[in-house]
Formats: structure tokens, C-alpha cells, sequence
């Protein structure tokens, strides 16, 4: 396991999921594919507009916008969900919003997981109401989870398990996100 010295929270990982490595290169291929995907607008000069979901999203968000070897734009959201996540009649509800506006523009919304897909799913259907060209998601990691709803993401980093995942932007009670790796949480952490 990669290690930081002085960094405690490494105690707390059972097992690494993803290395640094393995992510780096996962996000310069998510980078490559969207740089061919978005060329052509981009040589139209249409705006193409990363929306990343904060706070999770942050790490990803950073490092993908320097895989995409075209001119993007960077703007962030605040969002929570609540409701009955499982049967996907929760609303998201708009902690901070974004700072311009996306008509006419090509938006790339950000996400670190995707867990019941109800943010993501409930955040296009915001996103596509405010008159963008197109609005497609990047989501670092997909969990597998049986009561997701249906959500087309275009762009996924990896297929995760339904387990309690942190590191890479991802965090239990805030803590954990800026492990350079993805790991799984001890289970006395947070039972
Ligand atoms: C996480 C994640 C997504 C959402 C996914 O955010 O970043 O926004 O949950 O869950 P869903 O697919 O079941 O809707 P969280 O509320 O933990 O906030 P954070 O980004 O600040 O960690």
C-alpha cells in the first residue's frame, strides 16, 4: 500500500482498491477520450464547461481538467440529496450554484460516484433545463448497486463495489479525502 508518513488515516484502510498509478492512468485515458469526443466543438468554438460536484469531486475534477487537451471551462455546485434515495423520489437540493450560465454550452458534470445515481440523475435533469447543447457525466467510480436508477454516464472511470469507499476525493465525516489512493474503510470506523 502506498503510504505518506505521518498520515494515521492510512490505519483505518483495510485494503487499497485503486493505487495513485492505477487512477492516473485510468483519468489520462477519460482525458484522451474526451479530448477526441469534444474537438470538434471545440474547433467550432463552442464552450465546453466542466461542472464539478462539490466537495467530493474536487480531487477528480482537478486532475481530469489536465488530461483534456482543449479549452474548458471550470465551474463547481453544491448539491445534497434527500429523500427516499432508494426508491428515487428524493430532490437534490442547490447549495451553491454555478457562477455562469450554461446556454448553448457543452456541460461535462463531474462526480466523484455514483452510488443510487438519484444526485446525478436529479442534477442533468436541473442542468438540462437551463438550455445547454449537451450535458453528458463523468463519474470517477460506478458503484454496483442493485437500486440504482437508470443514469447514462458517458464517461466512468471504474466499476466499483457497494462498500464504503474512501480517498481520492471521497470521505467519511469529511475525513479521508486526500488520500492519493481509493481504499476500502475499516468497518469499525464507521459501525
Ligand atoms: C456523494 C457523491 C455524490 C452522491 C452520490 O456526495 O459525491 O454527489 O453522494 O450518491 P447517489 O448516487 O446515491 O446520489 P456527498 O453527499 O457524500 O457529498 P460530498 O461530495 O461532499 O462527499
Amino acid at each position: 500500500m502506498e503510504t505518506a508518513k505521518g498520515m494515521a488515516v492510512h490505519d483505518d484502510v483495510s485494503r487499497q482498491l485503486l493505487s495513485g498509478g492505477q487512477i492516473a492512468a485510468r483519468v489520462a485515458e477519460l482525458g484522451a477520450q474526451i479530448t477526441a469526443d469534444y474537438r470538434a466543438c471545440a474547433a467550432q468554438g463552442e464552450r465546453i464547461v466542466m461542472v464539478g460536484i462539490l466537495r467530493g469531486a474536487a480531487i477528480f475534477m482537478a486532475d481530469l481538467a489536465r488530461a483534456i487537451e482543449l479549452p474548458v471551462e471550470m465551474d463547481f455546485m453544491c448539491v445534497s440529496s434527500y429523500g427516499d434515495r432508494a426508491s428515487s423520489s428524493g430532490t437534490v437540493s442547490i447549495q451553491k450554484d454555478l457562477d455562469r450560465s450554461i446556454e448553448g454550452c457543452h456541460v461535462i458534470v463531474v462526480e466523484d460516484v455514483v452510488d443510487t445515481g438519484l444526485t446525478l440523475a436529479r442534477l442533468r435533469d436541473e442542468l438540462g433545463s437551463r438550455g445547454p447543447k449537451t450535458v453528458e457525466i463523468a463519474a470517477l467510480m460506478r458503484k454496483q448497486h442493485a437500486g440504482q436508477v437508470p443514469l447514462d454516464c458517458r464517461y466512468v472511470g471504474f466499476e466499483g463495489p457497494d462498500e464504503f469507499i474512501v480517498g481520492y476525493g471521497l470521505d467519511f465525516a469529511e475525513r479521508y479525502r486526500n488520500l492519493p489512493y481509493i481504499g476500502v474503510l475499516k468497518p469499525e470506523i464507521y459501525l
